[in-house]
């Protein structure tokens, strides 16, 4: 069997409403991944881009098909033992940033291996090597609400890439930044890229999408189209 990072096949999501009316959101959707591939998605507003990525990220379980991420088939496993496969396997970027306020920049970056059991010494000398590779290593004391939005989506990289993932996951990674600070982060995610990580991003803007090498389109939880970049 040949191996792939993401291996989808027929994955299907439907919500039930509380008045008992099914809505289908992903409808019946293949889509395999490869090490190294540079990934966009994307589609109208309510296409179910964020709902694919919540799926790929294990965040949540699709009703119907098959989803191996790394080679483990997503429906075999637990609660818990998902978290552990998400941990080592996944990084992910969202529109938001999502870093905790009360914390410096370094323990921001930091605090993901102090779940993965690393210990003090080693989770420092890898949040600094990633602080640095973003370009931010003077700010290490920093609290987030000292930097701007483009250099607090570069500390949401860092800390993606600190717990060493074979996949990054970024929803509207640029969705929150102005037009010349989306440019460098997706000049950060090209380097990244070219140095063979792999990575899915969804984004609605086509200027953010080109940075990808391949194109999966989504239309009303449908893939309408997957091939190169145009
Ligand atoms: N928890 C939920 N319950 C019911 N419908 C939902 C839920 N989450 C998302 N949806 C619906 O799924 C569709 C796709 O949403 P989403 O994946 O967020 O789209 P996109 O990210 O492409 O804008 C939308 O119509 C949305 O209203
Ligand atoms: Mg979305």
């Amino acid at each position: 069997m040949t191996y792939h990072v993401i291996a989808m096949e027929g994955i299907e999501k439907h919500y039930t409403l509380s008045t008992g009316v099914t809505t289908p959101i992903l409808k019946s959707v293949d889509l395999t991944v490869e090490p190294g591939e540079f990934v966009s998605i994307m589609g109208p507003s309510g296409s179910g881009k964020s709902t694919l990525m919540n799926l790929l990220g294990t965040l949540d379980k699709a009703t119907g098909g098959t989803y191996l991420l790394d080679g483990d088939n997503v429906g075999d496993y637990d609660d818990d033992a998902l978290a552990r496969i998400r941990n080592r396997t996944i990084g992910f970027v969202f529109q938001g940033f999502n870093l905790l306020s009360r914390r410096t920049i370094i323990d921001n970056i930091a605090l993901p291996l102090f779940y993965a059991g690393e210990t003090h010494a080693e989770r420092l000398k890898r949040a600094e090597h990633y602080l640095d590779m973003v370009g931010l290593g003077t700010h290490r004391n920093y609290y987030p609400a000292q930097l701007s939005g483009g250099q607090q989506q570069r500390i949401a990289i860092a800390r993606a890439l600190c717990g060493e993932p074979k996949l990054i996951l970024a929803d509207e990674p640029t969705g929150n930044l102005d037009s010349k600070t989306s440019k460098e982060i997706m000049e950060l995610f090209a380097a990244l890229s070219s140095e063979g990580i792999t990575i899915i991003l969804v984004t609605h803007e086509q200027d953010v999408a080109r940075y990808g090498k391949r194109l999966v389109q989504l239309k009303d939880g449908e893939v309408i189209y997957d091939g190169p970049m145009y």
